[in-house]
């Protein structure tokens, strides 16, 4: 019976109780053939002596077999694997051999045809020197203040409420403090009944894509526009239709050139360091925006992912805060004002769209992270967030003009950019040579940025990229653009 020692390792140290690695030890080893149906097993008191237990642990797992079915007790005979279990062979294992493995494939049919590839975030180890897309300084992010308002609502005892289930929409709490934040700073005179909270931006472009969108649908971003948007438009059907984007933002009058020829559902504009262009669109162009969706009755997803990080004036108000008819879904997101990982961000929009999309949200997921979320209410209601965003404005203003006269005195002729208004990244083009071949020479180098293939469209290779200096410091900054300038020489 020695073998049963071999059989069963029991670690004190892992959270599953004892009781339970011995069951589940005993069934992969039933379902492996190790142990066979009808075998005796041995009595409780041995086993426990054998494997150094409780034998009150050992008959823990022994009712726990007999609950699943696996062993039965037979009055005056002993305890046996039970007979009609289905037909396994017996395999031979050796000590400490590893559970096996999950199957890598299904055995059913994947239409590899019919997925829209999304990139999966393989981001670098955070150590490695990264022009990025345009992220915060994630080491700028007010960590303790925000773990503090977790803490100090556990003490409250107030978990007990936010650990339940919630709305789809968002706890009550965080609308009520959105609805008048956005209603103060972006001029939306919306109430809580107008904000769905979601998962970042990403979750209200997805909801929105899906209520309003049905297969062979006209969608119109720009030429180029924001990949993953575009991306998510395709999953569920939309026809892409582009119109170019220049120095001030979609093209309106080519907008309106295409509404006259075609049936238009839905436009997504990113007016605030478009994606990405990093071009702002001005009041006029939005104005007549909304002209054409009140003519040609399209809906617009308003994009304003960027909203806070404003340096030439203050941001332009938003579409969504003008005179508008319901058709602007107006979107916003902390992962630039927090850090990409904290997943909130809110959708605005008349109320029938707000349920619709609610109900939506629960097929996919049921409801957003409310401890997190209500942490997060607390921020903007004790002037956390705000004084946080005056803060980081002022250090990415900063890093935004020493970047760009770092490109300017180190790479010259070799880029072409123009400095914008806001936002996290400066839009590139390289003059000579390939991006691609550019990228993976500054690799070697120990500086990984984005060889622009994620911004091309089947129209254009931009042979250009995003350079994200916010998340840089001054000296990390003039390394990178060092490394850079050694690539282009
Ligand atoms: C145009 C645009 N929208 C939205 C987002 C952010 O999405 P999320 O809030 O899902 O992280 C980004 C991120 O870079 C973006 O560029």
């Amino acid at each position: 019976m020695n073998v049963f020692r071999e059989l069963i390792t029991i670690d004190k140290h892992q959270d599953v109780p004892v009781y339970l690695q011995i069951s589940n030890a005993i069934i992969h080893n039933i379902r492996r053939g190790t142990l066979r149906r009808g075998m005796k097993l041995p009595g409780s008191r041995e086993l426990a002596g054998l494997l150094s237990i409780h034998r009150k642990t050992m008959l823990a797992a022994y009712d726990e077999l007999m609950a699943q079915g696996w062993i039965e007790m037979i009055p005056r005979k002993g305890t046996f694997v039970v007979r009609d279990l289905p037909d396994i062979k017996p395999k031979k294992i050796k000590a400490g051999e590893d559970v096996g493995q999950y199957p890598t494939k299904t055995l059913f049919a994947i239409d590899e045809k019919s997925i829209v590839h999304f990139p999966q975030g393989n981001f670098p180890d955070p150590n490695i020197l990264c022009i990025n897309d345009g992220f915060p300084d994630i080491r700028l992010a007010p960590t303790e203040l925000f773990l503090r308002e977790f803490r100090s609502l556990a003490r409250l005892r107030a978990y007990k409420k936010y650990y339940q289930y919630g709305s789809a929409k968002g706890p009550t709490y965080l609308r009520e403090t959105l609805a008048p934040y956005l209603s103060d700073t972006r001029g939306l005179p919306i109430t809580p009944a107008n904000v769905l909270v979601t998962k970042g931006a990403q979750m209200g472009i997805y909801l929105t894509a899906r209520l309003l969108i049905k297969p062979g649908d006209n969608v119109v971003v720009g030429e180029p526009s924001y990949f993953a948007a575009t991306r998510t438009f395709q999953h569920v059907g939309a026809q892409i239709l582009r119109v170019p984007v220049d120095e001030n933002g979609m093209d309106v009058e080519a907008l309106e050139r295409l509404c006259k020829k075609k049936r238009i559902r839905l436009i997504y504009v990113i007016p605030h360091h478009h994606h990405p262009t990093t071009v702002t669109l001005p009041p006029d162009r939005r104005i007549r925006l909304l002209e054409l969706a009140a003519h040609y009755k399209f809906a617009i997803i308003e994009d304003d992912y960027d909203y806070d990080f404003h340096y030439a004036s203050n941001p332009i108000l938003p579409m969504a805060s003008l005179d508008h008819h319901g058709n602007v879904i107006y979107i916003g997101t902390l992962s630039k004002t927090l850090a990409p990982s904290i997943r909130v961000g809110f959708m605005v929009a008349p109320e029938n769209f707000i349920n619709a999309a609610a109900h939506l949200r629960r097929a996919m997921d049921w409801q957003g992270d409310s401890m997190m979320e209500v942490a997060i209410a607390e921020l903007y209601r004790n002037g956390v967030m705000g004084r946080h965003i005056k803060k980081v404005v002022k250090i990415y203003h900063e890093r935004r003009d020493h970047f760009c006269q770092l490109m300017k005195d180190s790479l010259g002729e070799k880029v072409t950019f123009k400095i914008p208004d806001g936002g996290m990244s400066i839009w590139t083009t390289f003059n000579s040579g390939k991006l691609t071949q550019i990228a993976e020479k500054a690799a070697k180098k120990g500086l990984v940025f984005a060889d622009g293939t994620l911004y091309n469209t089947h129209k254009t290779d931009y042979n250009a990229s995003r350079m994200g200096f916010a998340s840089l410091q001054l000296k990390e900054q003039e390394k990178a653009i060092a490394i850079l300038s050694e690539v282009l020489s």
